[in-house]
C-alpha cells in the first residue's frame, strides 16, 4: 500500500510540475527570474527555505527572506512563480485595480473551508455578491448592532471580574468568545452563547489548528495536491473542517428555523427594508436566505464560514495586540482613559455610534496597533494581465504577494516603526503618508467589506474594558513571539494583569 501512494505521489508530482511548466511558458520564467530571490530548484522552487523551520519561526524565516531580497523579489511556490511586493505604490497598481482581483495560492488551501464565499470568489459571483451584501453592513445597520456589541461588552467586563484579583491570566480567549458571541448575533441572528465557557470550544479550537495546517500545507512541497488528504495530516485538517462546518450549518438551521417558527420575522430585506427598520436586528444571514433569487444552501454555507472566520478571528487579534500595546505602555493608556472619562462621564461603556465617533484617540491607537500588527499580515493575488512594477514587468500569470505587515513596519515610513506611537495617527501626521502605506483592510474594489464594523467592535470592547480596569501586559514587544497563520496573533496569547479601577 505504501508503495502504490509514493508512485502516485511521484506521479502526481510529475503530471503537476510538467502543467505547470507548460503554463507558465519560457517567456514568463524569464521575465519573473530577473527579478532577485531565493534560489529555486526543479519540483520545490524556493521552498527549501522553509523545510526543517519549526512552526514559531516560520514568520521569522519569511521576514528575513524579505529583509534580504525585498522590497520587490520573487519566489517560486514549487513551479508556480510569485512577486513578493512591499512599497505603497506597488500596492496602489494591485489594489486600486478593479480587474485584478482573483485571489492567490494560499487562498486555494482556505477554499475547502471556505469554499466559494466572498472572501476568495471572483468575477459575476463575486461582483454580485459583494453588491448584494453589502446593505449589511452599511452604518445605519451598524447603529441596530451597537446593541449587541454593548451587551457583550459588559457581560464581557463581568466576566473579568473574577480575574482582577492580581493573577496573571491569558485573555486571548475570552475576547475570542466575546467576538465569537458578538459576529453570530449581529450577521447570524444566533445566540452561541461562546462567553459562558471560555476554556474550551471545539468551533475555536478547530480553527486554530485548522489555520496553523492551513499555512503548513502551503509552505510544504510535499502538500500541494489532492494527496495531501491521504496523510494523516490532510485527515485530520479534514476532521477540523467537519468541525468548523458542523458549527456554521447549525447556525444556519437555527436562523431558518426561528424564522419559520416566527413569520411574522421572517424578513425579505431589500436595501431600503434594512435602512428603514428601526426595531428589527436585520441580519447579514436574513438576507441570505430571503433572497430574491434563490441562493443554494451550499453557497449560504460558504458566506456564513467566510463571515464567521473574518468577523471574529481579526478583531479578536485586532483588539487583544491594542491590549498588548496598551498593557506595555501605560502612559498612552492613562491618555486612553482621560479621554474615555471625558467623552463617557458616568457610562461604563460607549452607547451610541456617535458616543464611538467621540473617542478620536482611542481610534489612533487602534490604528496603531492594527499598524503595528495588522491581523492579515498578507494577502495575494494571482495576475489576470500583465502589470508593470518598478520598470519590470510581470506577466499575467504570475501570483503577487503584498506583504502588508512590511509597508507598516517600513522605516522610511514610519520612523521607529516597532515604537507604538498612536499620535502617527493624529490626522496631520496621517496626511502626509502614502495613501497606500497604511492598508490593514486593504483598499479598493476587494477592501475590507466588515472594516466599519471591526472599528465600532473593537472600540467598545476596548473601551468598556479600559473603563473598568487597569491593564498590565506581561510579555514586552521583544519576548513575544509573533505567529503569522492567516491571522497574525501572539503565539502563546496575550499574558496580562487586571486591576479593577474604582470611579
Ligand atoms: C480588524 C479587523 C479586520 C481586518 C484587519 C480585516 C482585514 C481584511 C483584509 C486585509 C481583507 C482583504 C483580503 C484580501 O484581499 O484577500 C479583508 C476582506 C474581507 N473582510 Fe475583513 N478584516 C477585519 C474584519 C472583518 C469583519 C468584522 C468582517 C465581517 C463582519 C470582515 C469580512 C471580510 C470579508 C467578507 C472580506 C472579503 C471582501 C471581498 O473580497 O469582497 N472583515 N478583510
Amino acid at each position: 500500500m505504501y508503495y502504490y501512494i509514493v508512485i502516485a505521489l511521484i506521479v502526481a508530482i510529475l503530471i503537476h510540475f510538467i502543467k505547470n511548466r507548460i503554463q507558465y511558458n519560457r517567456e514568463i520564467v524569464q521575465y519573473v527570474d530577473k527579478l532577485p530571490g531565493p534560489k529555486a530548484y526543479p519540483f520545490i522552487g524556493t521552498f527549501h527555505v522553509f523545510i526543517g523551520v519549526k512552526r514559531n519561526a516560520t514568520f521569522k524565516t519569511l521576514k528575513n527572506v524579505s529583509a534580504q531580497y525585498g522590497p520587490l523579489y520573487r519566489t517560486w511556490a514549487r513551479s508556480s512563480p510569485e512577486v513578493n511586493i512591499m512599497k505603497p505604490e506597488y500596492f496602489e497598481i494591485i489594489m486600486k485595480s478593479s480587474t485584478l482581483i482573483k485571489k492567490g495560492i494560499t487562498y486555494g488551501f482556505l477554499f475547502p473551508w471556505l469554499g466559494d464565499g466572498l472572501l476568495i470568489s471572483s468575477g459575476a459571483k463575486w461582483f454580485q455578491r459583494r453588491k448584494m451584501i453589502t446593505p449589511a453592513f452599511h452604518f445605519r445597520i451598524l447603529e441596530h448592532y451597537m446593541e449587541v456589541f454593548l451587551e457583550k461588552s459588559k457581560k464581557l467586563v463581568d466576566i473579568l471580574l473574577t480575574k482582577s484579583n492580581g493573577e496573571i491570566f491569558d485573555i486571548y480567549p475570552y475576547i475570542t468568545h466575546c467576538a465569537l458571541d458578538i459576529i453570530c448575533e449581529t450577521a447570524m441572528g444566533v445566540s452561541v452563547n461562546a462567553m459562558d465557557d471560555v476554556t474550551g470550544n471545539s468551533y475555536v479550537d478547530s480553527l486554530y489548528r485548522a489555520s496553523e495546517l492551513i499555512i503548513r500545507r502551503r509552505f510544504s512541497p510535499w502538500f500541494q495536491s489532492d494527496l495531501y488528504y491521504l496523510f494523516p495530516e490532510g485527515r485530520e485538517f479534514q476532521k477540523h473542517l467537519n468541525v468548523l462546518h458542523g458549527f456554521t450549518s447549525k447556525v444556519i438551521g437555527d436562523r431558518k428555523k426561528f424564522l419559520k417558527q416566527n413569520p411574522n420575522n421572517k424578513i425579505n430585506p431589500t436595501f431600503d427594508d434594512m435602512l428603514t427598520s428601526s426595531k428589527k436586528r436585520l441580519s447579514f444571514l436574513d438576507l441570505l436566505l430571503s433572497a430574491n433569487e434563490t441562493i443554494p444552501d451550499k453557497d449560504i454555507r460558504e458566506e456564513v464560514d467566510t463571515f464567521m472566520f473574518e468577523g471574529h478571528d481579526t478583531t479578536t487579534a485586532g483588539i487583544c495586540w491594542s491590549l498588548f500595546l496598551l498593557g506595555n505602555n501605560q502612559d498612552v493608556q492613562d491618555k486612553v482613559y482621560e479621554e474615555l472619562k471625558q467623552i463617557l462621564g458616568d457610562k461604563k461603556c460607549p452607547e451610541s455610534i456617535s458616543d464611538l465617533s467621540n473617542l478620536k484617540y482611542l481610534e489612533c491607537c487602534i490604528k496603531e496597533a492594527l499598524r503595528i500588527y495588522p491581523s492579515v499580515p498578507f494577502i495575494s493575488r494571482k495576475l489576470t494581465e500583465d502589470v508593470v512594477i518598478d520598470g519590470y514587468k510581470i506577466p499575467k500569470g504570475v501570483y503577487c504577494n503584498l506583504h502588508i505587515y512590511k509597508v507598516h513596519r517600513d522605516p522610511e515610513i514610519y520612523p521607529d516603526p516597532m515604537k507604538f506611537d498612536p499620535d502617527r495617527f493624529l490626522p496631520e501626521n496621517a496626511a502626509k503618508r502614502h495613501p497606500y502605506a497604511y492598508v490593514p483592510f486593504s483598499a479598493g474594489p476587494r477592501n475590507c467589506i466588515g472594516q466599519k464594523f471591526a472599528m465600532y467592535e473593537e472600540k467598545t470592547i476596548l473601551s468598556a474594558i479600559l473603563m473598568s480596569y487597569k491593564i498590565t501586559t506581561i510579555d514586552s514587544q521583544s519576548t513575544v513571539n509573533e505567529l503569522a497563520e492567516l491571522i497574525m496573533r501572539p503565539e502563546n496569547g496575550l499574558k496580562i494583569r487586571l486591576e479593577k479601577r474604582h470611579k
